[in-house]
């Protein structure tokens, strides 16, 4: 169920329903009647396909305030506005949504989205602490650009970044199974420049390390997540780093992986880098055949963490989990180059994924294999990359479980 209030951020929760929709969810939207005065009823119809009501008199015989709250799997609220969240805190049942917040039996997250002054408004902070309590998920609201001129924390966050909490308070039935692990994620690929304005670049879209920081900040995790090259929105409650090169992706990761118990690479890493980068950019000259451009190798930076951890420098307890893409080729399949990759590299977990044909890259949807040093393989699993992030995350908890 896809509660709106009425707040001006209601129009962005037409492209989350959108986006839920398209997911494969089921959403009864139930606005309250200040929402409609932002966004009307038949936008809400239209995209849900499905009846649109706000009060209890609406829907009498089907006894909507209960069957709303009891059958719903998930109640997200956005946005929820300063009013919104008093009501909730004093249990009123005024409207339809408030009365199935007092019914619903499932989780229910809330989106909080009002002036920067109504965020920080004792009575406001006194009642998310309140909802929090009580096992509410209350999303922090953005910071940035609000209605008028002002800005400050108060933004709606991005749908997308709302349909990622979505996904994980689904994922774990509300619980924030993460809280307290610290953890550095690596996302994109690399750009190795060779003059001012040519690269050295790959394929990554930066889709799967930002789902897996999405789905680890969603479930309570504090993240770090070191982003090369990508034009992603920000995942909620996620601290990002932007790097460019190789190089300062190691030196990004490196710094953040000191008070991290997980650190997982799933950056494209260029392993080499022009020898010389061009002061100016290189011409096409006259001559026939441009000069051969010279690389030299960079770091292998899981390789680097891998030594740390041996040496002393890292933490024992350091997770560390790897990316293999992998293709098929004449003397092994993907799996056989992924096992071979997992004994080499030295990591805990090796998330395979077979990219022949570049299947991959750009694509909401993947199939990966999980593979650990006791040989097991978990997979294929198949899904949507958010998927896959969760389980990834519930095979990295396995296994802290399992050394503690
Ligand atoms: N990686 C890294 N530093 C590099 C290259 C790769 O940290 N310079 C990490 C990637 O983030 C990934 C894992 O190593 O987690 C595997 O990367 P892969 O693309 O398979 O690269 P290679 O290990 O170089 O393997 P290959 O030689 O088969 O290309």
């Amino acid at each position: 169920m896809l509660g709106v209030g009425g707040g001006i951020a209601a129009y962005k929760a037409a492209h989350l329903l959108r986006l839920l929709t398209e997911a494969g969810h089921e959403v009864r939207v139930v606005p309250t009647e200040a929402a409609l005065q932002f966004v009307g009823r038949a936008t809400w119809a239209a995209l849900s396909g499905q009846p649109v009501h706000t009060s209890v008199w609406d829907d009498v015989e089907g006894v909507g305030h209960v069957r709303v709250g009891k059958t719903a799997d998930l109640v997200v609220v956005a946005p929820a506005t300063a009013d919104l969240l008093a009501r909730a805190v004093a249990g009123r049942a005024d409207d339809l949504l408030t009365a199935t917040l007092l019914t619903a039996t499932c989780p229910v997250l809330m989106v909080p989205a009002m002036h920067t002054e109504m965020w920080q408004h004792p009575a406001t902070v006194a009642n998310v602490a309140t909802l929090r309590e009580r096992g509410i998920l209350v999303l922090d609201p953005a910071v940035g650009r609000l209605t008028g001129a002002d800005t400050g924390p108060g933004r709606l966050p991005e749908p997308e970044a709302i349909a990622q909490a979505v996904h994980a308070a689904l994922h774990t039935g509300g619980r924030r199974d993460l809280a307290g692990l610290r953890v550095v994620v690596s996302a994109g690929g690399t750009r190795e420049p060779v003059d001012p304005v040519r690269f050295l670049g790959n394929r990554s879209s930066g889709l799967q390390g930002y789902a897996l920081a999405a789905a680890a900040a969603a479930r309570g995790a504090e993240v770090t997540l070191v982003s090369a090259n990508v034009a992603l929105v920000d995942p909620a409650g996620v601290r990002v780093v932007p790097v460019g090169t190789a190089l300062e992706l190691e030196a990004a990761v490196g710094a953040a992986a000191a008070a991290a118990d997980v650190v997982v690479m799933a950056a494209a890493v260029a392993d080499f880098r022009p020898a010389e980068v061009a002061a100016d950019k290189i011409k096409k000259g006259a001559q026939q055949e441009p000069a051969p451009i010279a690389l030299v190798r960079n770091p292998d930076v899981l390789a680097g963490l891998v030594a740390a951890r041996r040496s002393g420098t890292l933490p024992a307890t350091t997770t560390l989990v790897g990316f293999a893409a992998e293709t098929g080729d004449a003397d092994a399949d993907a799996l056989q180059h992924a096992r071979a990759k997992l004994a080499s590299k030295g990591v805990d977990l090796l998330v395979a994924n077979d990219v022949a044909g570049g299947a991959v890259f750009g694509r909401a949807g993947t199939v990966v294999h999980l593979l650990t040093p006791d040989g097991a393989v978990a997979g294929p699993i198949a899904g949507a990359k958010a998927e896959v992030a969760h389980a990834v995350w519930d095979r990295v908890a396995g296994l802290r479980a399992a050394t503690t």
